[in-house]
Formats: structure tokens, sequence, C-alpha cells
């Protein structure tokens, strides 16, 4: 399915994207700003799995942003949909097989930090998984990569100093820390909260995980950034709706999609 998903984007687009970006919730500003060769619906692409939730539209962008190669994906798959972990990581090895080096990853999550506020910008340094299941179990594919692949550090050290200078030069206080990944649908119980934030946690989502995961193990370069859309401490039970998630993103969205356009 990989290799015919890979054969029909190579018959169609004529160049090797350098760069994947995963859009997440609200970071779709991104795509106006790339000069566009090419767009596929993922319902047309063999093999692809096609989008479910709102607000994610499900294209497969080629193009080019300040002059770089890019392949963009607009709507990404969660566990959460009940997609398997093979699914939800399936874009991400297409991207490879095609010739992507590094993979920008997005997404809206929950703060857990308490210098956190909502609209913040934080850089994931490193991730806790508990999610219940990865996208690497099962008969390991040689060609893709190792069986136990390291994860010491899954996220490239030399993309995040340069994401921190860049952000510097922009005057953006980027945040820093450890994405946690978290199954869902369901946002967090204050207890929950409190247990994220003693097991290292600084920012809590349902995505990310297993994309960094596949990436890692096929050799990529990861670099991935989280839109802190509530501070999800609140003194008294407050409650959080999805939609107060994707506005907050829409707004801080501007900010990220500068500094990814600055670290390209
Ligand atoms: Cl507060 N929790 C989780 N699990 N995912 C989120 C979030 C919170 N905010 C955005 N995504």
């Amino acid at each position: 399915m990989l290799q015919e998903a890979v054969q029909y984007l190579k018959g169609k687009v004529s160049f090797i994207p350098e760069t994947g970006i995963i859009l997440g919730s609200g970071l779709g500003g991104l795509v106006h700003q790339i000069e566009v060769n090419h767009k596929f619906s993922y319902a047309e692409i063999p093999g692809f799995p096609v989008s479910t939730v709102e607000g994610h539209s499900g294209e497969l962008i080629f193009g080019h942003l300040d002059g770089k190669a890019v392949m963009v994906m607009s709507g990404r798959f969660h566990y959460y949909e009940d997609y398997p972990m093979k699914t939800v990581v399936f874009p991400i090895r297409v991207m490879r097989l095609l010739g992507v080096g590094l993979l920008v990853v997005t997404n809206a999550a929950g703060g857990l930090n308490e210098d956190f506020e909502a609209g913040d910008i934080m850089l994931i340094e490193d991730m806790i998984s508990l999610l219940p299941d990865n996208p690497l179990r099962g008969p390991n594919e040689e060609n893709l990569g190792p069986r136990f692949p390291d994860m010491s550090a899954p996220l490239d050290a030399d993309w995040i100093e340069k994401a921190g200078l860049i952000a510097k030069g922009l005057g953006l206080d980027l945040k820093k820390g450890v994405y946690v990944g978290v199954q869902g649908p369901k946002l967090e119980t204050r207890a929950e909260i409190r247990y994220l934030r003693i097991i290292g946690g600084d920012a809590v989502g349902m995505s990310t995980v297993p994309e960094i995961i596949a990436a890692h193990h096929m050799g990529m370069k990861v670099l991935a950034f989280s839109v802190i859309t509530n501070e999800s401490i609140p003194k008294v039970a407050k409650e959080f709706t999805h939609e107060e998630v994707v506005a907050v993103a829409n707004l801080s969205g501007e900010k990220l999609v500068r500094l990814v356009r600055g670290v390209l």
C-alpha cells in the first residue's frame, strides 16, 4: 500500500520535497504562504486513509515555501478516531519514501507547565507516550528501519538549537518542554493533570507521538511544536471545549507560521 501511494505521487510530482510538514488544528494559515504545485485530496491517493475530524480537510500539498520544496499534510490521523497506529503514520512513511529528510510536526496541546499561557508556542524537546499502542508493533519492515530503534533523542538537537535562535531573532518567547501523548478523545481530569505534571510533562495532546516515533524509526530528522491552547490547571473546575482549543490555535497559529518559515 505504501508503494502504491508512493508510485502514484511520484508519477504526478516532479520534485523531491526536502521537508514534510504536518499542520495541526488551527495552523492551516501556513497553506496560504505556500506556492502550490500539486494538491491531492487524501481520498484520491491509493492506500491513503481519509480524515474525519472537523476542521481537518484532508489534503496533501506539494509546493514551495520561500523557495524550499515542501510537502504538507493538511489534516492528520488520530488514534482516537479508531485508526490503527499503522494508518496514523502511513503518510509519514510515504513522506520518507518520497525523499523527505526533515519532518516538522505541529499540534495544539494543553499546557501543564505553570509558566505557560494559552497562546504560547512550545518547542518539543522530548516526549512521553501514554498511548496504548505504537506504530512499530508487529513484524518490523527492515527497509524502513530497525526492530528496536533508539529513542534517546527523537527530536533533532541541531534543529532544536536552530529553532531557538530563529525564535530569538523574531522576538518570539519560545517555550521548550516535554510533550505527553495520550489517547483521547477526552481532555484531562484535574487529577490527571497533576499526574502528568509529576511525571514530567509540560504539555499534553492526542497526536504527534506516533508520527515522531515512525519518522525517527526511518531516520528522519524531526522538529515539533505545540501551540498551547489552554492552561489546563484551573484553580477551580472549568470546562474546556474543542471550539476553544481551535480558536486559540487559530490566533497563535500566525506566530508559529512565522517561526516555521524562519527555520526552513
Ligand atoms: Cl487540555 N488535553 C489533551 N489531551 N489534548 C489537547 C488539549 C488538552 N488541548 C489541546 N489538545
